[in-house]
């Protein structure tokens, strides 16, 4: 091949079908398709999110004292707490991405956890483990080099767990059909985030319960600015706040959009959450938390 890197770089898409390359090809394709590439992107949020998700397993990761892994997990043990809503039924983990917090809603529930995600590298990742309990993942250490890591888990067969491609925009479930959903740092990378609440709402039983978190770091590649939740306009009333606008849309929030039953249960502000981009950078997030319940049905009108 006289020009390995076009010829690479000409053949992305089928390439980037497999993903059972050695480490050495691996990085020959990196180093090829370049910065900005699909194959880039894949790299780095299997990197990411599988250092946060499952690095804790790990016996090899070094001490990170001011970047721990778990930081997804953790935000899950603050706020499962102040759930006050009974668990009794299948649960939702929305944008699961590499899965831990679906192996760890089913560990704490005992009840089955569907995780959903649209990114399909990082649902392969999660539904590998789920078969076999490996995971392994390219841990980026800086530019376009990564160490690639293999750890075992213990998490497999789990029976409870299992993970979809679909949208959580339009969720190809009925109604009222889940007992908890669980919508960690996702708002502010859909495309719609009001539509994300509805359909959180929509799929929920009467009286369950949901935690969204969010640091609110809108971005215009993910949802257009006239869809963000504050962070604009802040000449209105709400000053642009997206605390004060978020709030304002559950139930009784004062907001003409309100979702009538999906009330406001506690809030919890600046938790941590810390994405870690490569080995001397870490981006740390300060979280808002909300728990949410839908309203237990309305009493039917009996037509006599
Ligand atoms: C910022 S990550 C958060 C991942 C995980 N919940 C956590 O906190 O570690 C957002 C995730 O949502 C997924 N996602 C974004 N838009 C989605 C959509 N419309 N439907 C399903 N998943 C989506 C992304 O692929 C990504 O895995």
């Amino acid at each position: 091949m006289a020009d390995i890197r076009e010829f690479i770089r000409q053949s992305a898409f089928s390439i980037v079908k497999r993903n059972n390359f050695s480490e050495d090809i691996e990085s020959l394709l990196g180093d090829c398709m370049g910065p900005g590439s699909m194959h880039e992107s894949i790299r780095q949020y299997l990197s990411t999110y599988g250092y946060d998700h499952y690095g804790d397993l790990d016996p090899n990761e070094p001490e990170q004292p001011d970047a721990k892994p778990g930081s997804a997990l953790r935000l899950l043990a603050e706020t499962l707490p102040e759930m006050t809503p009974l668990v009794d039924g299948p649960i939702l983990d929305l944008g699961c991405s590499v899965g831990r917090t679906s192996f760890e809603l089913s560990r704490v529930f005992k009840t089955p956890v569907l995780g959903i995600d649209l990114n399909f590298t990082m649902l392969q990742a999660a539904a590998k483990v789920l078969e076999t309990g490996i995971f392994t993942y390219p841990k980026r250490r800086v530019g376009l080099t990564y160490e690639r890591k293999t750890i075992k888990t213990g998490l497999m067969d789990d029976k409870n767990v299992d993970f979809w491609a679909c949208d959580v925009l339009n969720l190809p479930f009925s109604n009222s059909v889940f007992s908890f959903g669980l919508s960690l740092n996702l708002l502010d990378c859909v495309g719609n985030p009001y539509l994300h609440l509805q359909e959180i709402e929509r799929v929920l039983k009467p009286g369950a319960g949901a935690i969204i978190s969010t640091p609110y770091d809108w971005n215009a590649n993910a949802s257009p600015v006239e869809n963000w939740l504050g962070g604009h306009s802040q000449r209105s009333e709400a000053k642009g706040s997206s605390e004060r606008i978020l709030r304002s849309l559950f139930a009784k929030g004062g907001h003409s959009q309100a979702i009538p039953n999906l009330e406001l249960i506690f809030e919890k502000e600046n938790l941590p959450w810390t994405v870690r981009v490569h080995h001397r950078s870490y981006m740390n997030y300060s979280v808002h938390v909300m728990g949410a319940q839908k309203s237990a049905a309305p009493n039917k009108v009996e037509v006599l």
